[in-house]
C-alpha cells in the first residue's frame, strides 16, 4: 500500500495541466468517486491494525497533496483564460453608464432652440430682484390687485428685494439697457408663494419672449406663437388667443393649443379640447418709455410660458412635484429624448 502511495504521489509531483481536459483527466484517476485515492481508502479499511496507523497518515497526506495539486493547476488555469478574456481585442466593451438630461433642460433646449431659429438670442437675469423690476417698470401700480396674481416672496424684511415672480423683469433690464430692435428670450427659475400640488409649485421655469421694433403688430405675435406651437408639438396643433389681461401688456392674451384628443374629451383638457399654455400681448407704451424706449416710435410684443407645463404635455407628466424630487426612476427614463 505505501508503495502505491509513493508512486501516485510521484506522478502527481511530475503532473503538469497545459488545458482543461487534462486536468479533469487528473481529477478523474485520481480524485473522483471511482479514483484511485477512493480506491485506497477502501483497500485502508482491510490491512492489519499496527500498520494502519502509518497508512493512515501517509494516505492523509497524499489526499492533501492531490487536492492541493488539483486546485493549483486549476486556478493558473483561470488565470491564464482571465488573460486571453482581457487580451481578446474583439471583445465588445463594457457598457459605460451614462446619465440623462433633466426634462426640464430638455424643454428649456428645445423651446431656446425653436426661438432662436427665428432670430431669438439669449437673455439672463437675476432672480434675486427689486420692485421696479419686478412689478413697478411692468406698470403694476404700488397696491394694485395685479399684484397679488403672483404671491411673492420677500427678502427678509425689505419689501424692495424679491425673489423674481416672472422672468419679465429680464425683459426690463434688455430694455433698460439696448435700443430696439430688440429680439430675445429669458429662460430662467421663477418664484411663487404658492401651496405646493400636483399642478402648482413654488419655485418653476419659464421662458419669455420679447420683440420690440417698428410697426410691430398681433398678427406678428400670432404667426410666431402658431410656429413655435406646430414646432414643439407637431404641425396638425392649433391654437387659440382668448383675451386677458396682464397690467404690461395691452391687449393681452392667454394662449390655449388644441389637446391631443381632438376636442373629444379627456382629463388632460377636461373635455374642452383646449390647454392653456402661455400669456401673451402687445408690449404696453408704458413699459416701453419706464424702460428708456421711446413708445411713439416702437411697438412690441411680450410672451411668456411655464417650462414645467410644457413638458408635462410633452411627456404625459400627470404631476408637476416629480420634477423636483431627483428620483432616478423618473429621471432614467429621459436618457434618449434629446439635447
Ligand atoms: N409674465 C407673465 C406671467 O408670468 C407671462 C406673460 C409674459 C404675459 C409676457 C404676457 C406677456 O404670468
Amino acid at each position: 500500500m505505501l508503495e502505491k502511495i509513493n508512486r501516485i504521489k510521484e506522478e502527481a509531483e511530475r503532473f503538469k495541466a497545459a488545458t482543461q481536459a487534462e486536468l479533469e483527466e487528473f481529477r478523474l484517476k485520481y480524485l473522483s468517486k471511482k479514483g484511485q485515492l477512493n480506491a485506497l481508502f477502501d483497500e485502508f479499511k482491510t490491512i492489519a491494525g499496527e500498520q494502519k496507523r502509518e497508512a493512515g497518515q501517509k494516505l492523509n497526506e497524499l489526499k492533501n497533496m492531490l487536492t492541493d495539486t488539483f486546485e493549483r493547476h486549476r486556478d493558473s488555469l483561470d488565470a491564464e483564460k482571465q488573460i486571453e478574456r482581457d487580451n481578446d481585442l474583439t471583445r465588445p466593451g463594457d457598457p459605460i453608464p451614462i446619465g440623462s438630461r433633466h426634462p426640464i433642460s430638455t424643454t428649456r433646449n428645445e423651446i431656446c432652440g425653436i426661438f432662436s431659429r427665428l432670430g431669438f438670442t439669449i437673455a439672463e437675469g437675476p432672480e434675486i430682484e427689486d420692485d421696479w423690476h419686478v412689478f413697478s417698470a411692468l406698470n403694476f401700480p404700488k397696491d394694485h390687485p395685479a399684484r397679488d396674481m403672483q404671491d411673492t416672496f420677500f427678502i427678509s424684511t425689505n419689501p424692495d428685494i424679491v425673489l423674481r415672480t416672472h422672468t419679465s423683469s429680464v425683459q426690463v433690464r434688455v430694455m433698460e439697457t439696448t435700443q430696439p430692435p430688440i429680439r430675445m428670450i429669458m429662460p430662467g427659475r421663477v418664484f411663487r408663494n404658492e401651496a405646493v400640488s400636483a399642478r402648482a409649485h413654488c419655485i418653476f421655469h419659464q421662458v419669455e419672449g420679447l420683440y420690440i421694433s417698428e410697426n410691430v403688430s398681433f398678427a406678428d405675435l400670432k404667426q410666431v406663437l402658431l410656429f413655435f406651437t406646430q414646432e414643439m408639438f407637431g404641425e396638425q396643433t392649433q391654437i387659440r388667443l382668448r383675451p386677458s389681461f396682464f397690467p404690461f401688456t395691452e391687449p393681452s392674451a392667454e394662449m390655449d393649443v388644441s389637446c391631443t384628443c381632438d376636442g373629444k374629451g379627456c382629463n388632460l383638457c377636461k373635455g374642452t379640447g383646449w390647454l392653456e399654455i402661455m400669456g401673451c400681448g402687445m408690449v404696453h407704451p408704458n413699459v416701453l418709455d419706464n424702460c428708456g424706449i421711446d413708445s411713439q416710435k416702437y411697438s412690441g410684443y411680450a410672451f411668456g410660458m411655464g417650462i414645467e407645463r410644457i413638458a408635462c404635455l410633452k411627456y404625459q407628466i400627470k404631476d408637476i412635484r416629480m420634477y423636483f424630487e431627483n428620483d432616478l426612476r423618473f429621471l432614467k427614463q429621459f436618457t434618449a429624448t434629446g439635447f
